[in-house]
């Protein structure tokens, strides 16, 4: 009998060389049954710090603790194998100084056995992204949208409506690959730019509400599966689960009340 080569996780590198090639296929993933389907078919798992909407039911990603990002790195790397797992970083985890972000982001690498962590925002964040990609931790950047910023961005808009701004989404999108960072999200912005911003970094871009044209895409599970309420306008329904879960618990409901479960089979005896 032979004995079953074990599955390698793809790296950091790997996604890097794929600029330009095949779309990289990302979705989010925050328990370990998720990250064993997804597994399946994407090559990045971002436990991202969208579970705090998805999974908590918090107004914002703002409340989102080091903990509970730890908690549900841990869950997405034991239900997968194969695909790189990204840890978002959450707001107030690593904007103050390199030293803070890199005390975290090693407490997140170390606790969860994840292959980087994604943190938001440009030019303002490029020497920390530095700092820990020089020391061992690798960083996934994420520039235009970025949530953790809404408070100040004024809510969710689309970035980039007005040409004028596009010098400045450019500028953080090269400094965050030039600071070291694998790859880069790149969020709510207007197709166009981020078609330029794909034109200009030497890594990949990861588009959400983005553009076909960046180096892959990625969605948020629960939205794509239709399990989320309102959706982004950008958001396409890959599946219904939503009304498919509340029409299975309504047929347990009257099941249960009606006493026609359980019923043969389905009691020990
Ligand atoms: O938190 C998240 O899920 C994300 C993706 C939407 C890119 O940052």
């Amino acid at each position: 009998m032979s004995a079953q080569a074990p599955i390698k996780r793809i790296t950091t590198p790997e996604i890097a060389a794929r600029k330009g090639g095949t779309p990289i296929v990302s979705l989010t993933a925050y328990t370990a049954p998720m990250a064993a389907m997804v597994d399946k078919h994407a090559e990045v798992i971002l436990v991202g710090d969208s579970l705090g909407m998805v999974v908590h039911g918090l107004p914002s990603t703002i409340g989102v603790t080091l903990e509970m990002m730890i908690l549900h790195g841990q869950a997405a790397m034991r239900g997968s194998q194969r695909a790189l797992v990204v840890i978002d970083m959450p707001f107030g985890s690593y904007e103050e100084s390199p030293k803070q972000a890199f005390r975290n982001a090693a407490r997140i690498m170390a606790e969860t056995g994840a292959g980087a962590v994604k943190l938001e925002g440009g030019t303002r964040m490029a020497e920390t992204i530095r700092f820990l990609t020089e020391r061992g931790i690798p960083v996934m950047g994420h520039v235009g949208l970025t949530p953790q910023a809404t408070n100040t961005m004024g809510g969710f808009k689309t970035q980039g409506r007005d040409e004028s701004d596009w010098p400045a989404h450019v500028a953080d999108a090269e400094a965050v690959a030039d600071a070291g960072a694998f790859c880069i999200v790149v969020e709510g912005v207007m197709e166009a730019l981020a078609d330029r911003i794909t034109e200009a970094v030497p890594v990949p871009t990861i588009g959400i509400g983005a553009s076909n044209r960046c180096d892959g895409q990625i969605l948020v599970l629960d939205d794509m599966l239709g399990l989320s309420g309102r959706v982004p306008r950008f958001v396409r329904k890959f599946g219904d689960l939503g009304p498919r879960t509340e029409e299975a618990i309504a047929a347990y409901a009257e099941a249960v009340r009606d006493r026609s479960f359980p019923g043969d089979g389905q009691v020990y005896r």
